[in-house]
């Protein structure tokens, strides 16, 4: 089993190989995280800092509890509160973290491109948590490996990505993933909400949303991205409830066994109809979040295993 990257930037980079390794290993973790007994020793003496510049509940929690379940070292670090917001720019911080000798670097940051930058700058492996509209490349991966369970299979599937397209990392890392693993995508949304230069993803684009989701078998909402939106894109949230909520009524355009996915957090009643996202029987969302710690066990076991393998060549 190897991953032949140094750092985890993006799914644009990664293999449909690599990503299958990614997802295999993610597998046995979450037998792990079912066992009584949830410790690995994958990361022991390692030392993994999270550095979230936006806000996280979810992506922050579950790299601190994958990074803790293997035995790394781990530490956030209060970036709201840091020397950032006295003008430190993001290089010095990146020199600061060399000189504390940390091994894994997990950074969430509101511009696109400064993760990748953050990556050439430090001597560490880097994963990424979200970089702007960019990428988020461990969320791709925890719905891909939701949707391997849930189907059986990661190819030839009719999958709707819905609302937000145009301001959502976790979109685009999606339709790379998805796309790479030969699936059939399908982007449904108001015409504002879609990103320019759409026709060049490999992807079929929906304005009705009942339309859109006439069977297939993965549902996917996205939140909307209010913080992002700089002006009109929606007439009202009543409106974009009417034509683009998930509701049981378009949910019944989907095949029956349609799975319902949202990466979180959730707008109930915005994007989704809360009852729906309740339903043990149509909503992986709870499973999304377990896959979710599973992933990140992967990649950073993954990426220190090239770690050592490159310290060993070093010290040859
Ligand atoms: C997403 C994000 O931050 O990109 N959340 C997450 O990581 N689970 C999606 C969102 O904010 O809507």
């Amino acid at each position: 089993m190897s991953y032949s990257h140094s750092h985890l930037l993006g799914i644009e980079p990664l293999s449909p190989a690599d990503i299958t390794t990614i997802l295999d290993l993610a597998e046995q973790y979450v037998r792990l995280n079912r066992a009584p007994m949830k410790h690995g020793e994958a990361l022991a003496g390692l030392t993994q800092i999270n550095m979230f510049f936006e806000n996280s509940t979810r992506t922050q929690a579950s790299f601190e509890l994958a990074g803790k379940r293997l035995g790394a070292d781990v530490m956030n670090m209060a970036m709201q509160a840091s020397s950032l917001k006295k003008g430190e720019t993001l290089i010095d911080t990146a020199l600061t973290l060399n000189a504390m000798h940390p091994d894994l670097l997990v950074v969430r940051h509101p511009q696109s491109g400064a993760v990748d930058l953050l990556a050439q700058k430090v001597k560490c492996a880097v994963l990424n948590a979200g970089d702007g509209r960019h990428e988020h490349p461990t969320q791709a991966l925890l719905d891909a490996l939701t949707i391997r369970y849930a189907k059986g299979r990661l190819h030839r599937l009719n999958i709707a990505i819905c609302g937000d397209i145009a301001h959502s990392r976790v979109a685009r890392s999606n339709i790379l993933l998805l796309h790479k693993m030969e699936n059939r995508i399908r982007l449904v949304g108001p015409p504002t909400l879609m990103p320019a230069g759409i026709g060049d993803f490999g992807v079929e684009v929906y304005e009705d949303m009942k339309e859109g989701l006439r069977d297939v078998d993965v549902v996917m909402m996205l939140r909307l991205q209010k913080e992002r939106m700089d002006g009109g894109f929606i007439p009202s949230e009543r409106e974009y409830y009417f034509r683009y909520g998930l509701d049981a009524e378009k949910l019944a355009f989907a095949k029956a066994d349609a799975i319902v996915m949202h990466p979180g957090p959730m707008n109930r009643g915005v994007e989704i109809d809360g009852e729906i996202a309740d339903d043990i029987n149509r909503s992986v969302i709870q499973d999304q979040v377990e896959m979710g710690v599973a992933v990140r066990m992967a990649a950073m076991d993954l990426l220190a295993r090239n770690l050592r393998v490159r310290g060993t060549e070093a010290m040859a």
